[in-house]
């Protein structure tokens, strides 16, 4: 059988002791992956399915994160919370901050990192977002969140080195819903979501789908051109 690309690849997962966390972390280590978990809680009891090391963290202190962000192949950008019908600034702010840029952060840290130390392999971060990107999920404010991530992930494009090498290869995950704390009424198991993510990104798509929802295989690769062009079209060199 033919070997994983995964085999011996150094994987990074926030949001690690959450349901898609713990299953991603159960397929990369089948895969045979190193991986790391990352947690805004304290750490949990070494187990023989979880991350080899936990580090923990909290959002707005991604700048501590460089010397492990410093050791990882694949970052997974996978924590995220969803405050339901919450509606108030304080909820909003505290979405934004979870939800978006504190993985916008880890984002623009990881492709420092990437730019000063490159590998033979480019690095890649996988973005979690949610087909509640062009979606409704009952909850307008975690859409506005992960529609906000994934139009900074759609403009970001690629992220090419001065030789026009790719410097860090991004992959978005657009999932349906799934059985979490998150979501206890989703429809599919976190285990089979993990699976075909990995199956997917092990095929090089770059755009990874995942859900029962058939009009999101067909909205969302035309929303994401659609913004590609757009941003594309209207980009002009930094002064
Ligand atoms: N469930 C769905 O239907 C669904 C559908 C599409 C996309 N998603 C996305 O999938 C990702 C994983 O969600 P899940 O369904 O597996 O939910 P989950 O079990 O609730 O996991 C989310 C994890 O995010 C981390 N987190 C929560 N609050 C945080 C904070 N203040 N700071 C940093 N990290 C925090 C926690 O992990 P730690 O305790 O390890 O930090 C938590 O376990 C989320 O981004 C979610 O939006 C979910």
């Amino acid at each position: 059988m033919a070997q994983s690309p995964f085999h011996g690849k150094r994987i990074g997962i926030t949001g690690a002791r959450g349901a898609l966390g713990a299953a991603l972390t159960r397929c990369f280590r089948a895969a045979g992956a190193h991986v790391i978990g990352f947690t805004h809680g304290s750490k949990p009891p070494e187990q023989a399915d979880g991350p080899h090391r936990w580090v923990s963290w909290s959002c707005g202190d991604e700048v501590s994160l460089d010397a492990d962000l410093a050791e990882i192949d694949v970052l997974v950008l996978n924590h995220g919370i969803n405050p339901q019908g919450g509606q108030s600034p304080e909820v909003i702010n505290q979405a934004l901050e979870i939800n978006t840029l504190s993985s916008w952060r880890l984002m623009q840290r990881f492709e420092a990192i990437s730019r000063a130390s490159p590998q033979g392999d480019a690095r890649e971060v996988w973005i979690n977002t949610s087909e509640a990107e062009i979606q409704p999920a009952v909850s307008p404010v975690y859409e506005l969140t992960k529609r906000m991530l994934g139009q900074l992930v759609s403009i970001r494009g690629a992220v090419l080195d001065a030789s026009g090498r790719e410097a860090l290869i991004l992959r978005k995950l657009v999932l349906g819903p799934f059985r979490s704390s998150l979501n206890p009424i989703g429809v599919m198991g976190a285990d089979f979501v993990a699976a075909q993510v990995l199956r997917q990104a092990s095929w090089g798509f770059r755009l990874v789908i995942v859900t029962p929802n058939p009009l999101t295989y067909v909205l969302m690769p035309l929303t994401e051109l659609g913004r590609r062009v757009y941003s594309r079209i209207l980009s002009r060199p930094d002064p």
